[in-house]
């Protein structure tokens, strides 16, 4: 067989006349009366290979024997070709690809292997369902998009193992079979065939790991690592995705931002050549949600929510006054807003009320001031002064929504997003800091905003029990155009205050033993002041690449229903199997 001494993305003009052999697919075949052209395709580019344009010098029998060949072929064809650089004919050259200059005149071939029917045409892979491109995952990574983005993941990676091994860090491997790691989600759970009955959990991040190796005296850890969480999926979620995870010891908030922040800086200047400013910009989450609606607030986008609820409240427009008297009324404005007719307004009234709202009110600014089929119920003064808060001009739309502050929030954060105007090629990363300690869970009682081990603001630890909701930790966010990218705090270092914590979130000591006894046990043996950072790396690549879905740069992906197309997983498993693990299915509902 031809090895390959050169690959299909690397000859120029300077390699003439040299005899190379390259080894690939076939992604173009054309036949100019007797010369035959292929387009010959591997990982880092695609050569033109001509046969039967010149003269040989073969016997004829071999020149037959070749051409013969060459007319055989056909797309994804594997092949190995020797021949010459030679310099394509004035006229012919490809400008648009970095071999555009040359062609290798073929000498000989191996025709390797064929290609059955495909599935779908590589050259336009978006033109099958995502079902189709996953189940044929390794034909849609031969060429395009995903295969770039494959390679900048793995440029990824390379600069980031560099920047944290340069700044002292080391990288140590954390469990898989492991016990629950709690990070809000459900666990996956590995049954134990020489433990009957027992079970592992799968981490949902390494975070008790790598606190017990801050105990452990390590001081900078870092990994690059699988994470598993069992949680209902979206374009930003995955069942397994990854986190570039660390922590540090004798640091506080500061430290930490400060070295991310060099991190991001120094990772998109060597992956993408980008350069982004630091210190980045910084949000406390009540000022997030005031202003944005969110806690992961696009900056790219321009528009800001306004407050009218002291307005609202004495207006005579039922559906604001009752809001305002329980809850909130708020609105965003939509500049240069003529493209939003009715139709637009009903359907986006429809999206929102799958967030819980009841309505959406609006307003436009025309020629003479606001118009609405509710600006009756308001006087002239209260139009004027909505006009003002929002520095409407002509053109201009404002959306209202009177709700709770949660469902407020939600709705205008969906319509910030869908009618703001992201520009492309920007980045506007940011801190969300200042977070509560706990939020309400369904029934009212406390649950973690991060994890457990977030440690609250130094000063507050007093207020746990009596004001837990009024308890601020030491967490803190990166933002990236409209996603969180990554999340951390300084953890607890007490065994006392950790009991303490436990107890507020209804967790019996007992049970804190049972399920946390090793990290108790730990804090109790020397643990230094730590906190780290968990970015998702699968989010922060699509982010430099401008893509929506983490989906489109992870080699193999599920989909939403959490399954494999390619590999048909989850799926049944022979009974023997489940004997031996002592496991029987049970009728379940299935939907
Ligand atoms: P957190 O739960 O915020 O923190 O996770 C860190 C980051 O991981 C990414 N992420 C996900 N990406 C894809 N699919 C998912 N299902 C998914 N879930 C999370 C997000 C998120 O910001 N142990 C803490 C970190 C710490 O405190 O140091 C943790 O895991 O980008
Ligand atoms: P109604 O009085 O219910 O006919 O509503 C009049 C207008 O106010 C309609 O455009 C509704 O969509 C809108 N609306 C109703 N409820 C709300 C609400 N809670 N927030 C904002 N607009 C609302």
């Amino acid at each position: 067989m031809l090895k390959p001494t050169v690959n299909c993305g690397e000859l120029r003009v300077t390699d003439k006349d040299r005899e190379v052999v390259l080894a690939g697919w076939v992604s173009g075949w054309r036949d100019h009366g007797g010369v035959v052209f292929i387009d010959l395709r591997d990982f880092h580019g695609k050569t033109q290979v001509v046969f039967g344009r010149e003269k040989t010098g073969l016997p004829e029998k071999d020149e037959k024997e070749l051409i013969e060949i060459a007319n055989s072929l056909r797309n994804e064809y594997v092949i190995a070709v020797k021949g010459i650089v030679n310099l394509r004919p004035e006229g012919t050259r490809n400008d648009k690809l970095p071999t555009g200059e040359i062609e290798i005149s073929a000498r000989q071939i191996n025709l390797i292997n064929e290609c059955a029917e495909l599935p779908f045409d590589l050259k336009n892979p978006d033109k099958v369902g995502e079902e189709t491109r996953l189940k044929y995952r390794y034909l849609e990574m031969r060429s395009g998009k995903l295969k770039e983005s494959l390679a900048l993941r793995h440029r990824f990676f390379q600069s980031t193992r560099n920047f944290f091994a340069d700044n002292g860090f080391i990288e140590v491997e954390t469990p898989f079979l492991t016990r629950s790691t709690p990070e809000g989600a459900r666990d996956f759970l590995v049954p134990s065939r020489i433990n009957p009955g027992k079970f592992y959990a799968l981490p949902q991040s390494p975070q008790l790991f790598k606190q017990l190796l801050m105990i452990g005296g390590i001081g900078k850890y870092f990994q690059i690592v699988k994470c598993f969480r069992d949680e209902d999926l979206r374009q930003d979620r995955q069942p397994e995705f990854t986190q570039l995870d660390l922590e540090m010891s004798f640091i506080d908030e500061e430290d930490i931002k400060k070295l991310l922040e060099r991190y991001i800086q120094s990772v998109f200047r060597e992956v993408i050549g980008v350069e982004l400013e630091i210190p980045f910009k910084r949000l406390s989450y009540s000022e997030a949600m005031d202003r944005y609606g969110t806690d992961k607030p696009d900056l790219r986008i321009p528009l800001e929510i306004i407050n009218i609820t002291d307005l609202a409240s004495n207006s005579s427009f039922k559906v604001f006054s009752s809001a305002a008297s329980c809850g909130v009324v708020k609105g965003l404005k939509i500049p240069d807003a003529d493209e939003i007719s009715l139709s637009v307004i009903n359907k986006t009234t429809e999206e929102i009320q799958s967030l819980g709202a009841k309505g959406l009110a609006w307003m436009r600014h025309k020629k003479d001031g606001l118009h609405s089929p509710i600006t009756k119920f308001f006087s002239e003064e209260e139009l004027k002064e909505i006009s003002s808060r929002f520095d409407t001009r002509r053109g201009d739309i404002i959306f209202f929504i009177a709700d709770t502050e949660q469902v407020v929030g939600a709705c205008l954060d969906y319509l910030r997003r869908t009618f703001g105007k992201p520009s492309e090629n920007v980045f506007m990363p940011l801190w969300i800091e200042d977070y509560p300690l706990f939020e309400k869970d369904d029934a009212g009682n406390p649950t973690p905003m991060h994890h457990p081990f977030t440690s609250p603001r130094s000063g507050e630890e007093e207020l746990l029990e009596k004001e837990p909701f009024a308890v601020k930790s030491k967490a803190y966010d990166m933002v990236l155009n409209g996603a969180e990218i990554g999340g951390g705090s300084i953890r607890i270092h007490s065994p006392v205050l950790q009991n303490r914590v436990f107890k507020i979130l209804n967790i019996t000591e007992e049970k804190a033993r049972q399920k946390f006894g090793f990290l108790l046990q730990a804090l109790s043996f020397g643990a230094p002041p730590h906190g780290g950072f968990a970015f998702g790396v699968d989010r922060l690549v699509a982010c430099m690449l401008g893509i929506n879905s983490i989906r489109e740069v992870i080699p193999f992906p599920k989909t939403r229903r959490a399954y494999s197309p390619l590999t048909g997983s989850p799926s049944d498993v022979d009974k023997e199997q489940l004997d031996e693990i002592g496991i029987r299915i049970v009728d379940f509902k299935k939907d």
